[in-house]
């Protein structure tokens, strides 16, 4: 263990090693990223949410109406046809892009018709978001990749660095927090952009195809990583076309046509 990597253990509590995520019952309803507590339940709400793409004439209704409602601490998978719109719902989730029309309650404020500025901040304090494509910066060290969320957050250089690599080290990266992202495996670009989605201590955790480019066994890991965040009562919103790795969610919601047909609210 570098010494970088031992310090951030030390003083950051809200990040445990990869061991320290084997977790027991006990645990499992503490929220180690979650800064304040739960006002409500719930932290998602959309109701009749439209999304028209307008190309003028060839105008294309991504959303139809779309009803949801996802609680704190739940570990939820997105699955459909391609071109259904799974990607286009996690952008509205994930404030990068407003809805045409309906309403988006995220974490009790009204986020529908914010400003793309408030958008911004949004983005930046809550949601952490891991893409298929992995979006790493080339030329920058993991770590840095790693700290970027927090430099836009406006944190200090010395807590940057040590939520950094302890974030690194949750995922199983600390001895290559100076490599750069070209020098890395898929699997282990996809562990540091995890790494990069968590350093905000986001209150939402969007994952558009995380394994999409990566073989079974790589990607299980992955999923693996999400499995031990919800455990700890991470919210995670995950799309997947792997029906395996959906089963592996605590909740399906299936979306055909631009609508849900499935999994509106929490099973039993
Ligand atoms: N920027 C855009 N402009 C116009 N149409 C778009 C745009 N983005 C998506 N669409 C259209 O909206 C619909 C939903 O797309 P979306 O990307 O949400 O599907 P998806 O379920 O994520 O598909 P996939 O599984 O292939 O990723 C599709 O018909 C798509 O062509
Ligand atoms: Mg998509």
């Amino acid at each position: 263990m570098t010494e970088h990597a031992s310090a951030a253990t030390r003083n950051d509590l809200t990040f445990r090693g990869r061991e320290g995520l084997q977790t027991t019952g006990a645990q499992a309803g503490n929220r180690f990223f979650v800064e304040s507590g739960p006002a409500t339940d719930e932290l998602i709400r959309l109701e009749q949410i439209r999304k028209v793409y307008d190309s003028g004439e060839n105008a294309v209704e991504a959303l139809r109406g779309v009803d949801m409602a996802i609680s704190r601490g739940e570990f939820v998978s997105i699955i459909g046809p391609s071109g259904s719109g799974k990607s286009t719902l996690m952008h509205i989730l994930g404030c990068l892009d407003g809805p045409s029309s309906g309403s988006y309650w995220l974490d009790g404020q009204d986020v529908a018709a914010l400003p793309s500025s408030a958008l911004a901040r949004i983005r930046n304090q809550k949601i952490g978001f891991v893409f298929q494509t992995f979006n790493l910066l080339p030329r920058a060290t993991v770590l840095k990749n790693v700290e970027l969320p927090m430099l836009y957050a406006g944190i200090g250089r010395d807590e940057r660095r040590e939520r950094a690599l302890a974030a690194l080290e949750l995922v199983g990266l600390s001895p290559r927090a100076k490599h750069r992202p070209n020098e890395l495996s898929g699997g282990q670009r996809q562990r540091v952009a995890v790494a990069r989605a968590l350093v905000n201590k986001p209150t939402l955790i969007l994952a558009d195809e995380p394994t999409g480019n990566l073989d079974t066994k790589t990607g299980s890991e992955i999923i693996s990583i999400f499995e031990d965040l919800a455990l700890h009562g991470e919210t995670i919103i995950l799309v997947t076309h792997d029906p395996v790795i959906a089963d592996r969610t605590h909740r399906r919601i299936r979306i055909v046509d631009g609508l849900i047909v499935q999994g509106h609210e929490a099973e039993g």
